[in-house]
């Protein structure tokens, strides 16, 4: 499959077959998704898996205790809105195989500076290197989707589940040091979603030119 075709086919898939996945295909799943760029080539990402029925089971209950916590303090013209949402966090649930994709804030400059730096500045350095190690781990999952798909694998990528990051990181041994960038589930898919819309690339782009 080309590139360009495997961009734009691309869907995320919620609905999987019964049918496991076996190490190699997981592994090599992962060894695409490492030959994304990462800032300083730190590679600063962490695929912690699990196909183990109980645990994904176990991180799905903690994914709905939260959501059913949360949806408890929204105006209750929205619950059912926001339960109806809510239930997009448990997708992963459905698959037989689900990545943890996790992050560590880079430390680069951090080590290098003397302590007379302002505040203002090592501020700024604190949030860059954070805020890197998660640009870094999304541009890996990006690639791993797009070469689950490409592969007729379905997949996709889901941040709701961190509304409990802290039991998710529990229940899969994820040392504190880590945080959790997205969880994905994959395999083999059971269903052909339609293509969501895309805003017009005229009202995404602005270009930015001197007098
Ligand atoms: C950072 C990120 C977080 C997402 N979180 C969720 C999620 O928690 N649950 C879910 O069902 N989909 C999630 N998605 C998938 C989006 O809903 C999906 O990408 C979007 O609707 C476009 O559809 P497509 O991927 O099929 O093109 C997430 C996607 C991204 C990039």
């Amino acid at each position: 499959m080309k590139l360009k075709e495997a961009m734009t086919t691309r869907r995320s898939v919620r609905r999987f077959k019964a049918d496991a996945l076996n190490a190699g295909q997981v592994e090599e799943l992962i060894e695409m998704a490492v030959t994304a760029p990462s800032a300083s080539n730190k590679q600063p990402w962490r695929f912690f898996v699990t196909d183990d029925r109980s645990i994904i089971d176990r991180m799905a209950e903690e994914v709905q205790q939260a959501v059913d916590r949360i949806v408890q303090h929204v105006p209750s013209d929205y619950m059912e809105i926001l339960q109806a949402y809510g239930s997009y966090f448990v997708r992963f649930q459905a698959a037989p195989v689900v990545i943890v994709a996790a992050y560590r804030e880079l430390v680069v400059l951090s080590n290098l500076v003397d302590d007379e730096l302002g505040q203002e500045d090592t501020r700024r350095i604190a949030e860059m290197e954070a805020h890197s190690g998660l640009a870094s781990t999304a541009m890996a999952v990006q690639n791993l989707l797009l070469y689950a798909h490409s592969i007729e694998l379905g997949a996709s990528c889901m941040s709701g589940p961190l509304v409990a990051e802290d039991k998710i990181r529990s229940i899969m041994g994820i040392p504190e040091s880590w945080r959790i960038a997205v969880l994905v589930p994959i395999g083999y898919p059971d269903e052909d979603p339609e293509p969501v819309g895309r805003k017009p690339t005229a009202a995404v782009t602005r270009w930015v030119r001197g007098e």
